[in-house]
């Protein structure tokens, strides 16, 4: 995979229209399209099946998590609009089972989000958890392993352990990307992205870096340009 391929924009905006003309700025810096769910709920879903139809890659990221029958049901719709990624946001095997049924024979990668990187140690116990963040990340991805997913969403300081305890064929994407001298902002486990795919990393999400600097196509080169060097 180049590097360019491995950029995922996230299209944090709150219109298609303002994405559209982000798409057309970056344009071939970003490998893929991440929308969420402020767009989600205001025409992004349509934008999803548009975008993918023109072969664009597009991450669909509802961060999924109801009862298994209404899972299967939302992810086959995500699949049938062509989309590539989707995060599912179970804790569950049932949930976990219901999401790869409704993927079917598409080609829709299935992710699972692990611990939200805007997360730290006392957000951790505030929900009860006893786990440390790495514990509990490595708990889920292993579980979300033998379920079948293709994957989890991590930070990168989390990556270099996943990496280790589920093997290569098992997909890191690391939101939580500051390029040096950039803003964290809310996420707490923030890494560079020449760090983050030294780490594991085979994807790496950026939003705010990219869609808040001056020029966003030069902020997403720059970034693509580090990842290459990253992998030698
Ligand atoms: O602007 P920024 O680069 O922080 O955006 C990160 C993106 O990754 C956001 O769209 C956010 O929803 C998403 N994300 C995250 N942490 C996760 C899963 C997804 O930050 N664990």
């Amino acid at each position: 995979m180049k590097a360019g391929e491995r950029l995922i924009v996230a299209l944090d905006v709150p219109t298609p229209d303002e994405a559209r003309a982000f798409i057309s700025k970056i344009g071939e810096h970003a490998g893929v399209w991440k929308i969420g769910l402020e767009l989600l709920f205001a025409g992004g879903a349509e934008l999803a099946a548009a975008l993918s139809a023109q072969g664009q890659k597009v991450f669909v990221d509802a961060k999924l998590l109801d009862i298994p029958h209404t899972i299967e049901r939302a992810t086959a719709n995500i699949a049938d609009m062509g989309a590539a990624f989707l995060t599912v946001h179970g804790h569950d095997m049932k949930t976990m089972e219901a999401a790869m049924n409704g993927r079917g024979t598409s080609d829709l990668k299935l992710l699972a989000v692990t611990v939200l990187t805007s997360l730290d140690k006392a957000d951790l116990e505030q929900q009860g958890s006893m786990m440390t963040t790495d514990e509990l990340v490595l708990h889920r991805a292993n579980l979300r392993r033998e379920a079948g997913f293709d994957g989890v969403i991590a930070s990168g300081h989390e990556a270099a352990a996943i990496r280790e305890a589920t093997g290569d064929d098992f997909l890191i994407v690391t939101p939580g990307i500051r390029p040096a001298g950039t803003d964290a902002g809310d996420q707490a486990r923030v890494m560079t992205p020449s760090r983050a795919i030294q780490a594991g990393a085979d994807y790496l999400v950026v939003g705010r870096p990219i869609l808040q600097a001056k020029d966003p196509a030069a902020a997403a080169r720059a970034i693509v340009e580090e990842i290459g060097r990253a992998l030698g």
